[in-house]
């Protein structure tokens, strides 16, 4: 099955650097219906969730940019990138240093792309295994979680599970270009950039996506 998943990303995407991210190339869609609908009849499913995985969204983009432009954040530690879709936040961190980088995933095809585009810039990306949102501990030094407000039960759900993380002496990112369900409080915004995106994806040509600490 691996060699299948990886073949058909291989060929149902290209190998391209987010505009807002030029030092990581992922394997990156165009558009979202088609491979949507291939990965439905690949996985011979239906009511698949969307193909996040193969895009670079605009709050990845932003944590990503933001780890390389600041790379003591993560130099020497281990960090885990939650929800990690393509691994951009996980890539970048190793790119900048981080002694030990983990992704968490929940969907397959994820965890199939993150090793894929891990390969493809040179870096060692492991997959935390496991729903890390039911570990009561943290045994990271770093979490981050790019654009992960879109939808409410996840959104409060993972963040009750990151300002644990904080409580326990992490040092927990978040970057989200203001979607439904970002929390009011509790956020210590740290940069903001302004990410070029797909009318298709956003319905506008660029977000602003801005990076917060997490206070626990
Ligand atoms: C909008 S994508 C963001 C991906 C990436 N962080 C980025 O910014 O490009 C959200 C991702 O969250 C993942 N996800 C949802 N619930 C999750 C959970 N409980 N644990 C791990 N990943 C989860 C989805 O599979 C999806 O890939």
């Amino acid at each position: 099955l691996t060699a299948d998943t990886e073949g058909f990303i291989r060929a149902n995407t290209e190998l391209a650097a987010p505009p807002g991210c030029p030092a990581v190339r992922l394997h990156l869609a165009t558009e979202i219906t088609p491979l949507w609908q291939a990965t439905e009849a690949f996985l011979e499913g239906h009511n698949l969730p969307p193909p996040y995985w193969a895009f670079a969204w605009v709050g990845g983009q932003a944590m990503a940019r933001h780890l390389l432009d600041h790379p003591s954040l993560v130099r020497g530690k281990r960090v885990l990138d939650f929800a990690a879709g393509s691994g951009l936040g996980a890539i970048a961190a190793a790119l900048a240093g981080a002694a030990a980088v983990e992704a968490a995933e929940i969907d397959p095809m994820a965890i199939a792309s993150i090793r894929l585009n891990a390969q493809a810039n040179g870096v060692s990306v492991g997959i935390a295994e496991g729903d890390v949102l039911s570990d009561s501990g943290c045994r990271w030094d770093v979490v981050m979680a790019g654009d992960v407000c879109y939808e409410r039960p996840m959104a409060e759900r993972v963040f009750a599970w990151l300002r644990g993380c904080a409580a326990a002496g992490a040092d927990v990112l978040m970057a989200d270009p203001g979607r439904a369900y970002l929390p009011r409080t509790g956020l210590m915004k740290l940069s903001a950039y302004t990410i070029p995106c797909s009318l298709e994806l956003e319905d506008r040509t660029s977000r602003e996506a801005v990076v917060y600490q997490i206070v626990g």
